[in-house]
């Protein structure tokens, strides 16, 4: 939280410098924090950020709404709804964490896309954003995720029937193989989803696999029990075999596509974290994985304590083995935290799982949230698209001026 000055005089509640989603796990990791650690030093900061940032109770906060990708504003849906799941204090005068969480989910929903690959989500928000073509598994996992968690706290079909069409959806992509359990990073609309960016990263197959433990453990019926046990087994192992090398002993965790060559850039040294996070709660959700992630998480934690030496303050770095390898920042910090935070598994009790509306858990519900986001937005957003497409196309044709004067340069010399 020394990184964190969103509470400060003359900055943004809940933003952090150049990245917006950032904000979102950062108070997941700190709601999580405060729940499993019992510390409520940064309940404060919090509520603050995540109430400053809330838009009209959507996640869409006008000042960045358009230039957001579909992913970025389901952090701080998944954030919200970990704060219904725990019971994080509410906001005297805001939204409740499970409005705030079914707003993002009511706005997400309403993008669901079948003008290409008969469904999904799109990774970017606004056709004008660079990535708009491409659909990709952190927005449909992730939005799976959401409607999992929320049909267990709810217990509403609506959220069941929708984590299954994307579950399923995403089966009949590139993105998830329900044979090999394969997790790729993306997919292109412009050939109705046949291509396979199939770089490999942590939290792609955490979020899955989390969404999965939450559907499993809410299915009664052996039929459906077994549909999600399989899956959770299937990628369990090759989250295993893909991110836990044996040239680090087996049980340390590495995000294997930038950590090795050392190019890991901010969002993604945040991945092990959610991964962390995620294992934790499938533990819980799912008690047949316990005994396979906790080594996995242990390992992890022995190796991260190691190597967190940084600055004789407790720097960690990017990778998780034996020394500290001299990078540091919040995102280091976040993901560690989160790391150390999943292995406080063995002290959990039944009753440290997330909660529903029928065990505990208080959060007001609003099934309409997010649903009359009031007119500022929708405004801002038209003119500032229209205006962004304009300056797009100026900034297209510079470039093609550019390119072709260089190539004539190029000819001429
Ligand atoms: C901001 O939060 C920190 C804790 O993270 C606290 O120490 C500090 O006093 C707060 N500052 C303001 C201006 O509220
Ligand atoms: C939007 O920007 C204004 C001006 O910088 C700032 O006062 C406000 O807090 C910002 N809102 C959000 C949600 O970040
Ligand atoms: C499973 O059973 C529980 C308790 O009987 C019930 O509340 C829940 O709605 C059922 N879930 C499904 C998906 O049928
Ligand atoms: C996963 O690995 C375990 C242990 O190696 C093995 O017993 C099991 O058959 C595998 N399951 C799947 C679905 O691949
Ligand atoms: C990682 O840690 C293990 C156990 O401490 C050690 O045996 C191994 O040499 C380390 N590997 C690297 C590449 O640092
Ligand atoms: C669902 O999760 C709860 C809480 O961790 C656990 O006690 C229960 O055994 C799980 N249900 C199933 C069917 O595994
Ligand atoms: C640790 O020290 C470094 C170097 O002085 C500094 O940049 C960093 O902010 C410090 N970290 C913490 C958590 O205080
Ligand atoms: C929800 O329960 C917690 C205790 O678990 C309590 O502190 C809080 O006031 C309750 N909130 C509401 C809205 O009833
Ligand atoms: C269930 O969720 C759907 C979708 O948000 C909503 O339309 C419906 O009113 C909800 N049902 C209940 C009983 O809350």
């Amino acid at each position: 939280m020394s990184y964190y000055h969103g509470n400060e005089s003359g900055h943004i509640p809940g933003k952090l410098d150049d990245t917006w989603w950032e904000g979102g796990a950062m108070f997941m990791a700190i709601i999580l924090y405060y729940k499993y650690a019992g510390d409520s030093t940064y309940n404060k900061e919090t509520i603050q950020g995540m109430q400053h940032q809330a838009g009209d109770c959507d996640y869409l906060p006008s000042n960045y709404s358009s230039w957001l990708g579909n992913d970025d504003q389901m952090f701080w849906g998944l954030a919200a709804m970990t704060g219904a799941e725990v019971n994080f204090p509410n906001s005297a005068d805001g939204y409740s964490w499970l409005a705030l969480a079914q707003g993002v989910f009511n706005n997400q929903v309403g993008r669901w896309d079948t003008t290409s690959c008969n469904g999904g989500m799109r990774w970017q928000m606004w056709s004008y954003e660079s990535g708009y073509t491409m659909k990709n598994t952190i927005a449909n996992a992730g939005l799976f995720q959401l409607a999992a968690r929320l049909a267990r706290y709810t217990n509403n079909q609506t959220y069941y029937d929708w984590a299954e069409k994307i579950w399923d959806w995403s089966a009949t992509t590139p993105l998830l193989s329900n044979s090999t359990w394969n997790v790729a990073d993306s997919t292109e609309t412009t050939n109705d989803c046949a291509t396979q960016g199939d770089n490999q990263w942590t939290y792609n197959y955490g979020a899955y696999l989390m969404g999965a433990a939450y559907m499993y453990n809410q299915t009664n019926g052996t039929t459906a029990r077994t549909k999600w046990l399989t899956a959770i087994n299937g990628l369990l192992n090759v989250t295993f075999d893909t991110f836990f090398p044996t040239k680090y002993g087996g049980n340390v965790m590495s995000e294997i596509t930038c950590e090795p060559t050392e190019v890991c850039d901010r969002d993604e040294i945040i991945f092990k974290g959610l991964l962390a996070n995620w294992l934790f709660f499938t533990a819980m959700l799912v008690p047949s994985t316990y005994s396979r992630i906790l080594p996995k998480l242990q390992g992890s934690a022995e190796g991260a304590a190691a190597s967190c030496t940084g600055y004789s303050n407790s720097s960690c770095g990017v990778r998780w083995n034996s020394s500290w390898d001299g990078w540091s920042g919040l995102e280091e910090q976040m993901s560690v935290l989160n790391l150390f935070v999943a292995n406080l598994l063995p002290y959990v009790s039944a009753s440290d799982s997330p909660l529903t509306s029928s065990t505990g858990g208080n959060s007001t519900s609003d099934p309409s949230a997010g649903t009359s986001d009031s007119t500022d937005d929708e405004e801002t957003l038209s003119t500032i698209t229209t205006g962004d497409r304009v300056g797009a196309a100026f900034i297209t044709i510079i470039l093609v001026a550019m390119s072709v004067g260089s190539v004539v340069w190029m000819i001429a010399l």
